[in-house]
């Protein structure tokens, strides 16, 4: 299967044009570095040891885990989980913004739904579906109260009979925003959260790498960027290192301390 543009819309079969599809090598090139701390990693680490010993739950009737649903603020790993997770397991992932099929049309929703399902069912891979709440929303809440109800079923189908060899991954930032009878349906729950010290401090050695540097670099940048989300870590390193480029120097606090006001993070209130 050859896959010449990594960010290309491939609309590989009819109806899911909504789909970016990312190849397994793709994939590795988004998981640069991540970052997990101690109990997402676990989680992730058993849900691959358990998909490499299949036979073993067959045997004893256990379902194997394959819907995982992750929630916390922007910014903080889950997209990059699921890319990391493609990585590990080899096959590709396909990216759904669950907000921008409602968008498009909401009568075509609940079709739209099942065409990506029936997809995923065909070809191994991670269906990642970010934006989650946009659809999962909980009835009262919506306008279009009916269709919602209509989709919402849909989906509730579709993830009682998903199974085979794909994985779905679920992704939202507002999780109190979720249908419990479609939150109960996830054998996986991954919560994230912006950056704690050891968290921090891991990505800002590994953002830093070996770029030649003056001063206490790391425990300014850590208190500086201390209520910043990985995502806004990142942004701020790379435009510091930018600075120092430009000005042939190392790497100094200064440089970290423009870039920050210059970027303008938006700060957990
Ligand atoms: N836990 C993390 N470890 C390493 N990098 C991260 C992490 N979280 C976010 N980033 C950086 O920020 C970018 C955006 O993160 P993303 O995974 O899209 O966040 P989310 O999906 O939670 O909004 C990533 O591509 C990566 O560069
Ligand atoms: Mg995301």
């Amino acid at each position: 299967m050859s896959n010449k543009n990594a960010n290309s819309r491939l609309p590989r079969a009819k109806g899911i044009e909504m789909a970016t599809y990312y190849a397994p090598k793709d994939c590795v090139k988004k998981v640069k570095r991540i970052v997990l701390p101690p109990m997402n990693r676990q989680i992730v680490e058993e849900f691959l040891v358990i998909l490499g010993m299949k036979e073993r739950f067959i045997q004893y009737d256990v379902p194997i885990p394959n819907k995982v649903v992750m929630y916390g603020p922007p910014g903080t790993g889950k997209t990059l989980t699921a890319f990391y997770i493609a990585t590990r397991l080899e096959v590709p992932l396909l990216l759904v913004r669950l907000d921008a099929i409602i968008h498009s049309h909401l009568g075509e929703t609940a079709s739209n739904v099942r065409k990506i399902f029936e997809y995923a069912k065909a070809m191994p891979c991670v269906l990642f579906l970010d934006e989650f709440d946009a659809i999962a929303r909980t009835r009262e809440n919506n306008d279009e109260v009916k269709e919602m109800a209509r989709v919402v079923n849909t989906l509730l189908q579709c993830l009682d009979e998903f199974e085979g060899e794909s994985i779905l991954i679920a992704a939202t930032n507002l999780q109190e925003e979720l249908d419990n009878a479609i939150w109960r349906r996830f054998d996986t729950k991954m919560t994230y959260s912006l950056p704690d010290e050891d968290s921090r401090n891991e990505y800002i050695k590994l953002l830093i790498g070996d770029f030649e540097q003056k001063g206490d670099i790391l425990n300014t940048t850590s208190e500086l960027l201390e209520e910043c989300s990985f995502a806004d870590i990142e942004q701020i390193i790379l435009k510091a290192k930018r600075k120092a480029i430009i000005e042939d120097s190392p790497l100094c606090p200064t440089h970290i301390d423009i870039a920050f006001k210059e970027y303008m993070p938006r700060l957990r209130e």
